[in-house]
């Protein structure tokens, strides 16, 4: 592939509409082989969102600006802003500064990586099935929160509970703190910096403890597109095999689940090293719309009967 050239003069002088932007945008961007994958699945959906920043549209209002030149003002902004993608690689939803999932927004920045979590199909019906009525559910954690977003998709969900949001990085809880301000969740939410799950110990057992954590093995994150690596390194990688932060998620769950509590994870591509890892303990994947089914639930009997108590000694 050879290497995309910047815009010249020239070529934007011949740019007017919106339509004409776009298209040169979404011919850049193909063949510059920028990488989707964070929030968005083409290049189509990157240009027009930036396109929405560059002139303010709403989404559902952004055909209006296809026939009409645009403004010098709009042009160069979103020139820059495909400049920015293409030869920086900055990610579009740092770009714009925000990012949707669930049909709702929350900021975002270099801070936190940008929300993309099977989670948002998962927690309306296939997690509640697991669980006692929804008035019924007090007390839910979310490891490792990030931006909140899960958090704020939990507590929206259940009316009734009360969720503890964590994770190991003060920079990404003042973003989550953020987003927890502006969806009105401050009484329902509390943030912890702590590692896993670990400052929870002194509260109340969870009927259901979520967690997106890091679990890119070191030497998939090497292989990762230049925009992946703009996404702070912790929110990504988890040791060698991935599993750092599940081992601990595994092992303190054990202690904090209610006995009918629910853990449960998203591991992306590590399935098999899940089974490799702890042969005997029944993992259940939940069904997602891409086939990837790569949410892991289990049991609170299931792991205290599988795992070691933190107390036992080894028998040798
Ligand atoms: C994959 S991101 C998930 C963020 C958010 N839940 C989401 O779905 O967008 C993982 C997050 O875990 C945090 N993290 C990494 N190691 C951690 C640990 N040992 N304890 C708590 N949080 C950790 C990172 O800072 C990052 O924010």
């Amino acid at each position: 592939m050879s290497a995309p050239t910047r815009p010249t003069p020239a070529i934007t002088a011949r740019l007017k509409t919106g339509g004409d932007c776009l298209g040169f945008a979404n011919k850049l961007f193909k063949s510059a082989g920028i990488a989707h994958g964070q929030g968005f699945v083409n290049a189509e959906e990157e240009s027009l969102t930036l396109m929405g920043h560059a002139t303010g549209l709403a989404w559902e209002k952004l055909p209006s600006c296809f026939k009409r030149a645009l403004t010098v003002k709009e042009k160069a902004a979103f020139l820059r802003l495909v400049e920015r993608r293409v030869f920086d690689r900055v990610p579009t939803g740092y770009l714009v500064g925000e990012a949707w999932l669930g049909g709702l927004r929350f900021r975002v920045d270099e801070r936190v990586i940008i929300p993309r979590s099977y989670f948002v199909e998962l927690i309306p019906e296939a997690i509640p099935q697991w669980l006692p009525p929804l008035a019924q559910v007090t007390d839910v954690a979310d490891a490792c929160t990030g931006s909140g977003c899960l958090a704020i998709l939990l507590a929206k969900h259940f009316p009734k509970a009360h969720v503890h949001a964590t994770d190991l990085s003060a920079p990404a809880l003042e973003v989550a703190k953020l987003n927890v301000a502006e969806h009105k969740l401050g009484q329902r939410i509390t943030l912890h910096e702590t590692d896993t799950l670990a400052a929870l110990f002194k509260g109340p057992k969870f009927d259901l403890i979520l967690s997106n954590p890091p679990y890119e093995p070191e030497g998939i994150y090497r292989g990762l597109p230049a925009e992946f690596k703009k996404e702070p390194k912790g929110s990504l990688v988890s040791g060698k095999d991935g599993l750092d932060v599940i081992r601990k998620l595994l092992t303190q769950a054990r202690e904090l689940l209610k006995p009918h509590g629910i853990l449960v994870i998203e591991v992306g591509g590590l399935q098999k090293a899940m089974h490799q890892a702890w042969p005997k303990l029944p993992m259940m994947w939940l069904p997602t719309e891409d086939g990837a089914d790569c949410v892991c639930l289990l049991h609170a009997a299931d792991l205290r009967r599988e795992l070691p108590s933190p107390g036992a000694r080894s028998s040798r």
